[in-house]
C-alpha cells in the first residue's frame, strides 16, 4: 500500500519524507488556504521535496477552466498531477487530460457508481472520502469495500483506489485489509500509526536492562 500525505504544510511533508515512508502528496483548496501562501509557491516547493505524485486541485468548476488551470499546474513540477471533482465537467476534463498523458486524481467520490464513472474517464486515482461519510452516519469503509469489489470485476480498470478523508489509524489498516492502493493521511495519523504502548514499555525495559550490561 502506498502512503500519501494530505497537507499543504511543507514542514509536515519534509518530516514525513525524512521517515522514508512517503509515496506522494495530496492537497486541496482548503489545505492550501491554511498555509497563507500562494498556490503556486506551495506546490512548487512540495514538488521539489517529494519524488512521487503531488495532487493539485483545480478551483474552476467548468471544463474549459479546469483544462486552463491544469495546463498551468503541470508547469509547477514534473510530478504535479491534476485533481478534479467528480462532476460531469470534472470527468470530461479527466478524460481529456489522461488522453494527453497527464495524471488525474478524481476527488469527492462518495459512491461506487461515481468510482465506476471515474474509471471509465481514465482516472489515475479515485479518491473516496471515508471520514466525511462517517461524519453523516454512513460507513466510509463500506464504500472502499464496494469499490474494491466492483473494480476487481473488470480487468480493464487500472484506476487506483486512493482512500481520502482519513481520520484515524483504523481507517488505514482497514483500507490495507481491503486492498486499497493508496491512503492519503493527515500528518497526525502518520504519527499515531507509529505508536503502541507496548513498544514504549518494551523500549523502557530494554533500556533499563542495557544499563546493567557492560558493552565490552
Ligand atoms: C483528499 O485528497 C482530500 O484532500 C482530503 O482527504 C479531505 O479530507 P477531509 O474530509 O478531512 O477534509
Amino acid at each position: 500500500m502506498q502512503f500519501f500525505i494530505d497537507t499543504g504544510d511543507v514542514d509536515e511533508i519534509r518530516e514525513a519524507q525524512s521517515l522514508g515512508i512517503l509515496d506522494g502528496v495530496t492537497t486541496n483548496p482548503s489545505l492550501i488556504a491554511r498555509t497563507g501562501r500562494t498556490h503556486k509557491e506551495v506546490i512548487v516547493e512540495i514538488c521539489e521535496i517529494v519524488d512521487g505524485p503531488v495532487s493539485v486541485e483545480v478551483n474552476a468548476e467548468d471544463y474549459e477552466g479546469m483544462l486552463a488551470e491544469a495546463e498551468e499546474f503541470v508547469t509547477w513540477g514534473d510530478n504535479a498531477i491534476i485533481k478534479v471533482p467528480l462532476t460531469k465537467d470534472g470527468l470530461k476534463a479527466c478524460k481529456a487530460l489522461t488522453d494527453r498523458g497527464v495524471g488525474v486524481n478524481v476527488t469527492l467520490c462518495f459512491s461506487a457508481n461515481q468510482a465506476l464513472l471515474a474509471a471509465k474517464a481514465g482516472a489515475t486515482y479515485i479518491s473516496p472520502f471515508v471520514g466525511r461519510l462517517d461524519d453523516i452516519g454512513q460507513d466510509g469503509m463500506n464504500l472502499i469495500a464496494e469499490i474494491v469489489e466492483v473494480y476487481a470485476n473488470y480487468p480493464w480498470i487500472d484506476t487506483q483506489i486512493l482512500v481520502a478523508s482519513v481520520r484515524h489509524p483504523m481507517h488505514v489498516h482497514q483500507s490495507a485489509q481491503l486492498g486499497a492502493d493508496v491512503a492519503t493521511l493527515p500528518f497526525k495519523v502518520i504519527d499515531q500509526m507509529f505508536k503502541h504502548p507496548l513498544t514504549d514499555i518494551g523500549l523502557a525495559k530494554f533500556a533499563a536492562d542495557a544499563k546493567k550490561v557492560p558493552t565490552s
